[in-house]
């Protein structure tokens, strides 16, 4: 499993890296990439409506993530703005104002949290990983958010994210990373949610991934309004955004 891989290579990195981990080559091609080229296109994609996601759209020293040099924004920054303006775009909510409860499945290094706390979210976050990403998670956060009481780091065990309220679980580039008995797990679950947030790509050691992410949305069509649409800013990636009727 090539995940199996990746934490051993993150411990090392988390251990040597006090300050600039998320240049750590194996962290950066996890969750914060070097490659910015998208940025400029993603920041294209905001419009008039959007003026207060592009004024929270700014990067951390601390950790030291790759910037685009042009915009000085991480694509993991720009990225995560991003979906939060297809949720608000979709789902006619304003998440950050409207959510009660939010479940991250495979967070990264925090940023979606970051970026959420300061638009203001104060709702619960659950954030699903790894041991040793949660590590990764707590040494950024808790440098740069001045309070992270709501924020609750959980295994994959999905009978620990117990939605309350107005929920939502999202899934970006996480889910589509994860071998099929793990998945598996997960399902029973979604309905859970009053919103669901996808984000995935074609495939992913050897697994089918727009086969997989079809079959679950058939799961979902009965109970769901379902937004299922192709990147048009990099068409290698998918979205499935589910409504509850
Ligand atoms: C490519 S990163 C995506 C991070 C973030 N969601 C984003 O969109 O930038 C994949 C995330 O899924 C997590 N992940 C992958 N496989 C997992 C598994 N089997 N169990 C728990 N988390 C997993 C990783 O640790 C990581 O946080």
């Amino acid at each position: 499993m090539l995940w199996d891989t990746f934490i051993k290579e993150i411990e090392s990195e988390l251990d040597s890296m006090e300050r600039d981990f998320l240049q750590g080559a194996t962290i950066a091609k996890t969750v914060c990439p070097t490659d910015t080229r998208m940025v400029p296109k993603l920041i294209e994609s905001f419009g008039p409506n959007d003026k207060e996601i592009l004024d929270v759209m700014s990067d951390t020293v601390w950790g030291k993530p790759t910037l685009h040099h042009g915009h000085q924004v991480s694509l993991s920054t720009a990225q995560s703005c991003r979906y939060i303006k297809l949720m608000k775009d979709h789902f006619n909510i304003v998440p950050y104002k409207d959510l009660d409860h939010i479940v991250d499945i495979g967070g990264g290094f925090g940023n979606m949290y970051r970026i959420l706390s300061n638009l203001g979210y104060k709702g619960n976050y659950q954030i699903i990983d790894f041991p040793i990403m949660h590590k990764l998670q707590r040494r950024y956060l808790k440098r740069i958010c001045s309070d992270i009481s709501n924020l609750d780091q959980i295994d994959l065990d999905m009978e620990k994210a117990i939605p309350t309220g107005k929920s939502m679980l999202i899934a970006t580039h996480s889910v589509n990373e994860m071998p099929m008995d793990v998945r598996k797990k997960i399902e029973p679950y979604y309905k859970n949610y009053d919103y669901i947030f996808i984000n995935h790509n074609r495939i992913f050691d050897g697994i089918d991934n727009i086969r997989y992410f079809q079959d679950l949305m058939n799961m979902l069509q009965s109970d769901y309004q379902i937004f299922d649409f192709n990147c048009p800013i990099s068409q290698s990636h998918w979205f499935k955004l589910c409504l509850r009727k």
